[in-house]
């Protein structure tokens, strides 16, 4: 069946106080529903940059703003969503099947993926036509 943006849910995660500073966890298969196989995070990211501009054929990735903010547009080729992410402790979930962009990181942002899968370029869909074809077929 083919993904919806409205699977793509910011999920809440736990955060442990401390007088000195917080702590978040998150444990694959628990407090989100994947396994979780790779971690990779962004940073260092030029004002008025953006990243993303592609969708995966299976990769289910959990995307936390570790510092700062940005925005991210989600699209299934019906439908679009805007989501801001600003805050440690939730992130957005984002299927398989789903166009992504990243845009307007604030200065010193910390884009920090989960990722479900291994890096795969054979699980990426890089042109945004071949993604509306892929997503009409599924
Ligand atoms: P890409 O996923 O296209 O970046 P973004 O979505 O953040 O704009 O990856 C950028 C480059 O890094 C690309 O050449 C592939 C490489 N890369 C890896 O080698 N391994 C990885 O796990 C990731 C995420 C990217």
């Amino acid at each position: 069946m083919r993904s919806s943006v409205f699977d793509c849910a910011i999920l809440p995660l736990n955060k442990i106080h401390n007088r000195a500073g917080n702590i978040t966890i998150v444990e694959g298969g628990g407090s989100i529903p994947f396994n979780v196989r790779r971690i990779y995070y962004l940073y260092d990211i030029p004002g008025g940059e953006s990243r993303g501009g592609h969708a995966h054929k299976e990769l289910y990735q959990l995307i936390v703003a570790a510092s700062g903010s940005f925005d991210i547009l989600l699209d299934d080729g019906v439908n679009k969503k805007s989501v801001t992410l600003n805050r440690p402790n939730y992130g957005l979930m984002v299927v398989p099947g789903i166009w992504r962009e990243l845009l307007d990181f604030s200065s010193g942002a910390i884009c920090l993926v989960l990722a479900s899968e291994k890096y795969d370029e054979n699980d990426y869909i890089r042109e945004y036509q071949t993604f509306k074809n892929y997503n009409s077929n599924v």
